[in-house]
């Protein structure tokens, strides 16, 4: 096994340690790089299954065609509106895009939890009221401009402007939509406003604005991946490979696929790697049965997974003294950012791990119960930069070109300590021989990307495409 954990000097001198225990109760968060391999084989499957036409239908791993067929090549120019709509907020942003260059307005607009839960005409509501004052404030509300519209949510798409919502994740029930197209739902509300005009060029997924606003610097871009909230990728796919195309096949014979493999699992492929503690999570969630792979990996989750194992292991009298802080036996109270600052703490040094207990309402944690909590901590986490980096590796290997660049954004990616490093060690195990690739921060993708979407449809008279 590859894994190594940092074990203090402390709790090898301490005979009492519990960590044996605890490492042991902890095995079946580490995976073998043979289990990865399986879980790589397996997503290939489901992959293909998603792209045959006879299969689709069944398949959990959808892999949507976006109809994004170019990528851009920094020439593009003008103004563009985009709405940014996946997590807990929503952003509305208005974009200068000239040749390599870019200038950015934005505001971020919370969405109540009411709204997240509530009829779908009052989440579309609050979107354009959003970006009514948004239009009014940046004074672009006299003639209507280009609009991409980044909805990261799973959507069949059947045009560049038209996107069904298939179902939804990452903690949002809004009565009506599935089954919906959400540009038209999205039109519906500007119109009973009256206030503001525009054009919908585009409606996109965060992965694929991800890729968009990467592959626009570097041409060596091929995949998008999000690490945040909710987990997922899209990549660029011949369109030999994918029955499903619908859309002619002139030049270039490719297109954006949103694999939707946060879906991965939903058919149980997954039950070899899965936990109680992964049962736990899913029963309790809004969407049981479903997004099973991203259950395991995201910011939405991974705190709760983490606090499961802790709480578990405190009840058995194995931290803590079995009495640990009673917020960690409250559902939802122990947040992913809590992992990556536990982790970000150097080793044998205990500042943000004590921060983070005493927010719990926990004062006198002792040494050992540091480092077995950022024990925990890393056992949950690298089993989700592995999973991830198993599907990372799956599309490298399927799509086969000698070198790749991967554009990853998500505030899992991005704020926890070590995630990048040991997603790059596990592909580099993984991959094919003589395949190379790299994971480049693709900063803003899912505003900037969806205008760069706006744009090129602009730049190849996508106005026709729509
Ligand atoms: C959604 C995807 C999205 C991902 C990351 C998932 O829950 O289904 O469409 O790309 O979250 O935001």
């Amino acid at each position: 096994m590859s894994v190594s954990f940092y074990l203090p000097e402390l709790e090898l001198e301490n005979p009492k340690s519990n960590r044996d225990e605890i490492e042991e109760r902890c095995a079946e968060l580490i995976l073998s790089d043979e289990q990865l391999r399986e879980v790589c084989q397996r997503l290939l499957v489901e992959i293909n299954r998603g792209l045959n036409k006879d299969t689709n239908k069944e398949a959990t791993v959808k892999c949507f065609p976006t109809y994004v067929r170019e990528l851009p090549n920094g020439e593009e120019c003008g103004k563009f509106l985009a709405l940014d709509l996946g997590g807990t907020n929503f952003r509305v942003l208005l974009i200068d895009l000239g040749p390599h260059v870019f200038h950015m307005e934005s505001k971020i607009f919370a969405v109540p939890q009411s709204v997240m839960l509530g009829p779908g005409t009052g989440l579309f509501d609050h979107i354009a009221e959003c970006l009514a004052t948004f239009m009014h404030e940046n004074q672009v509300d006299v003639s209507p401009l280009p609009l991409g519209f980044t909805f990261s949510f799973p959507c069949s798409q059947e045009g560049l402007t038209k996107a069904r919502l298939a179902t939804w994740t990452k903690g949002f029930k809004c009565s009506g939509v599935e089954g919906e197209d959400v540009v038209k739902l999205l039109q519906e509300a500007i119109a009973r406003r009256g206030d503001i005009k525009i054009d919908v060029m585009a409606v996109l997924n965060d992965t694929t604005g991800t890729l968009m606003a990467c592959a626009w610097k570097n041409p060596a871009c091929r995949i998008g991946l999000i690490l945040g909230t909710g987990i997922n990728a899209c990549y660029v796919e011949r369109l030999e490979n994918v029955q499903l195309w619908d859309g002619d096949h002139d030049d270039p014979k490719q297109v954006v696929i949103n694999t939707e493999l946060g879906a991965f699992g939903d058919n149980g492929t997954l039950e070899f790697i899965r936990t109680e503690y992964d049962r736990t999570i899913d029963q309790h969630s809004l969407n049981p049965g479903r997004q099973l792979f991203e259950k395991m990996i995201s910011g939405m989750y991974m705190g709760e997974v983490t606090r499961l194992v802790l709480a578990q292991l405190t009840r058995e009298g194995l931290l803590f003294d079995g009495m640990g802080p009673e917020t960690l036996f409250e559902p939802g109270q122990f947040f992913t950012k809590y992992v990556s600052e536990i982790e970000s703490d150097k080793k044998g040094e205990y500042t943000c791990c004590r921060q983070v207990l005493e927010e719990l309402g926990y004062d006198d944690a002792s040494d050992e119960d540091c480092a077995n909590v950022r024990f925990i901590c890393e056992a949950v986490s690298r089993r989700a930069a592995h999973i991830a980096a198993a599907a990372v590796a799956c599309l490298l290997n399927k799509m086969g070109q000698k070198h790749v660049t991967v554009a990853v954004d998500g505030s899992l990616y991005r704020f926890h300590p070590h995630f990048h490093d040991l997603m790059v060690e596990k592909i580099r195990q993984l991959i094919n021989p003589g395949l190379t690739f790299d994971l480049m921060l693709s900063e803003d993708g899912s505003g900037r990307g969806a205008a760069l979407v706006a744009a090129v449809a602009v730049r190849i008279g996508g106005l026709a495409a729509r």
